[in-house]
């Protein structure tokens, strides 16, 4: 069989996304935020996002299917994210998805959003290396994942036991006043700053905590420590650097997930590390991952900046992957699983 055309369906969160595939070639991707929506309540409100993606669907769908000049019977799978996220959000793209899989008589296969996220990088690099280590950054997620087989064996080595990095930084960027999401505002005023002004905790990483905790990753000591050299500065009528505390917020985040990325792969024999998900857009991190990298003689694979956030192509390319490889598709009974474990790549059946 030729490559596998497939059309990838993703609404996870505040991003509607619709990409089309043949393999590993990126044919369409369109992407429909309901972003400016959430901003005035900080962070997203799920019945808003769902409500948005019901608006948003088809028009996307009829956006991709232009772009990518193809027919929609001419697909030979759909793929859909069928969790871990917001549930209503997620129940809109599995609709559509089973709706398109069942009026165009195609197979469905309801995929694993964080799998996606580490995935999508083969649409600009090529084939994964079999293994490889992975280090996910996302609004609700940090792990580090031993990848051996995309579709088949993703193992998570390591994860954060509070909060994720993208959670750490919209909420930082709360406690600045800054708007909702925090990641991008907060790395363009990074730029700016001092990474040194203020030496933040890196979590989890004394000699104590990595005999229990080595691949894992805590970031609800930092914000809180944010918050409090914030208020001792205002209370003491003093102003806040806000680049300043951007750019070492940052540093601290990037370190420990660095560091600990680095020794995984050693400890693991990985010699190639991937970095995926919306926090893998993040410049500072982008940036030291590649000076560490190279120092210890790994190499390195990152997604450009638009297939970090979330998106229907990484979903396409995940549902290509799974065709190739022969696995079976998903049942159309499948339900949204708004837990799913990362290491459960594609959900086949009914739970
Ligand atoms: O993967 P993603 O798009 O959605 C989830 O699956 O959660 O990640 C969203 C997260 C948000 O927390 C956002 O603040 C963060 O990614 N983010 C960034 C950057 N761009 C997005 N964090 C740091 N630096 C960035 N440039
Ligand atoms: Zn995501």
């Amino acid at each position: 069989m030729s490559e596998p055309l497939v059309l990838g369906i993703e609404s996870s969160c505040d991003e509607t996304g619709i990409g089309i595939v043949r393999g590993t070639e990126l044919l369409a991707s369109e992407v429909a935020s309901s972003v400016d929506l959430h901003v005035r309540f900080g962070g997203v409100v799920p019945e808003v996002a769902s409500r948005a993606h019901l608006e948003a669907i088809v028009p996307a769908l009829e956006r991709a299917v232009t772009t990518a000049g193809i027919e929609l019977n001419e697909v030979d799978a759909i793929a859909v994210t069928a969790g871990p996220g917001l549930m209503g959000a997620l129940v809109v793209g599995l609709a559509a998805a089973k709706a398109l899989a069942a009026s165009l008589h195609k197979p469905l296969y309801g995929l694993n959003h964080l799998v996606g996220h580490v995935g999508v990088d083969v649409l600009e690099h090529g084939p994964l290396p079999k293994p490889c280590l992975a280090l996910l950054v996302s609004g609700g997620h940090t792990s580090l994942l031993l990848v051996r087989d995309i579709t088949s064996d993703v193992v998570e080595i390591g994860a954060t036991i509070d909060d994720a990095a993208g959670e750490a930084y919209d909420k930082v960027a709360r406690v600045l006043g800054l708007p909702y999401p925090g990641g991008p505002v907060i790395d363009a005023l990074a730029a700016n700053g001092n990474p040194a002004a203020i030496r933040f905790p890196r979590g989890l990483t004394s000699p104590r905590d990595l005999e229990q905790h080595r691949f894992d990753f805590s970031f609800s000591g930092l914000k809180t420590s944010v918050a409090r050299w914030v208020e001792t500065q205002k209370r003491d009528g003093k102003d806040v650097p806000i680049e300043d505390v951007a750019a070492s917020f940052q540093e601290a985040v990037a370190d420990v997930l660095t560091a600990k990325t680095i020794d995984a792969a050693q400890a693991y024999g990985v010699h190639d590390v991937l970095l995926g998900g919306g926090v893998a857009a993040n410049s500072r991190l982008r940036a030291l991952l590649a000076e560490r990298c190279a120092s210890a003689n790994l190499d390195l694979r990152s997604p450009s900046r638009d297939l970090c956030t979330d998106n229907g192509a990484m979903i396409a390319v995940l549902g290509a992957a799974c065709v190739s490889a022969g696995r079976e598709p998903s049942e159309l009974t499948i339900g949204a699983d708004s837990g799913l474990p990362v290491s459960e790549v594609q959900l086949r059946v009914r739970a």
